[in-house]
């Protein structure tokens, strides 16, 4: 499938936070069942797609050099490989990746590109696809690719495939601090069970601002995955403990399976601060600065 023209769209591809994340069982086919608040922030990796006589991918940014050889395996390429068998065609388009965030960081980077790539998709070359289909394509690339399509808040349960939008109650300014280290998801999920840690109480019918709100998260709420993760690589308490300690940090967490760690700020000027006083004390650390969509 051809387009005229040169560049079709750019579209962001936002980082993404679990809020919180409690894993509450284990299907029978070793998924984990969990219930999350997955927010979005503005920013994140970028991608951009132009028409083009044939499908070719490419990759920039502080990340690039982290990204999966050969392309193949790469996410944005998958996702374009099942657009393609869902319309039964070829898509010819250039399709650059502006790698902003690290990779494996539990910060939603690849299942984030991924959804970007099949909205963009659909857009950039009218194809008709449908939500419920995006829906449906987006869960065979990744549990958490379906929730990654709209980039609001959403309470989200299942494996991470089953989504219900919410809002948030709060100014977010968030600190996002990472370690450097990457981390596999599935070793993380491995790790839970050696140390032998509890699955929690599920929220149930628990109405949204059970846990919408910054004092409902920080009292009613925790992340699951964060001891197991700790155990592995302690430097992800550093983070926690160093953003603990920045002025008016309202909530301080890990993310997904990790390494990367959140603080949350209601004041810019607060988040603007802390990362700052952060990357003083660890210029090694990857450190940015970000903002919460709230609905
Ligand atoms: O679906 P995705 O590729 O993101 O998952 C990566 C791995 O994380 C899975 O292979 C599985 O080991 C683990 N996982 C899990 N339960 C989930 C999501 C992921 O055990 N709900």
């Amino acid at each position: 499938m051809n387009k005229q023209g040169d560049s079709c769209l750019v579209i962001e591809a936002p980082t993404k936070l679990n809020l919180f994340l409690h894993i509450t069982g284990q299907r029978p086919d070793g998924y984990h069942l969990l219930e999350s608040l997955f927010a979005f922030t503005r920013t994140g990796d970028r991608i951009k797609i132009a028409a083009s006589d044939k499908l070719s991918l490419d990759v920039s940014g502080p990340f690039a050099k982290d990204i999966d050889s050969p392309v193949h395996d790469n996410l944005v390429y998958r996702a374009v490989k099942a657009v393609e068998k869902h319309v039964g065609m070829a898509i010819q388009a250039h399709i650059h990746l502006e790698k902003n965030l690290p990779v494996a960081a539990g910060i939603g980077g690849g299942s984030s590109d991924a959804a970007a790539t099949l909205v963009g998709l659909n857009a950039c070359f009218n194809l008709g696809i449908t939500d419920a289909e995006l829906y449906e394509i987006a869960g065979t690339l990744g549990a958490d690719v379906p929730a990654c399509l709209s980039k609001r808040p959403q309470f989200v349960t299942g494996i991470g495939d089953l989504v219900r939008p919410t809002a948030l109650t709060f100014a977010g300014h968030i600190v996002l601090v990472n370690p450097g280290l990457a981390v596999s998801t599935p070793t993380i999920f491995k790790a839970f069970h050696d140390h032998s840690l509890d699955f929690q109480p599920s929220l149930g019918d628990a109405p949204d601002d059970a846990w919408t709100s910054i004092e409902a998260l920080m009292s009613k709420t925790v992340n699951s995955l964060q001891p197991a993760t700790i155990a592995l690589v302690p430097e992800v308490q550093n983070c926690i403990d160093v953003l603990a300690e920045a002025e008016g940090c309202k909530i301080v967490r890990m993310s997904g399976s990790g390494a990367t760690c959140f603080g949350l700020f209601r004041a810019p000027e607060e988040a603007e601060a802390a990362a700052k006083v952060v990357k003083s004390h660890h210029p090694e650390w990857w450190v940015r600065v970000d903002q919460l969509v709230l609905a």
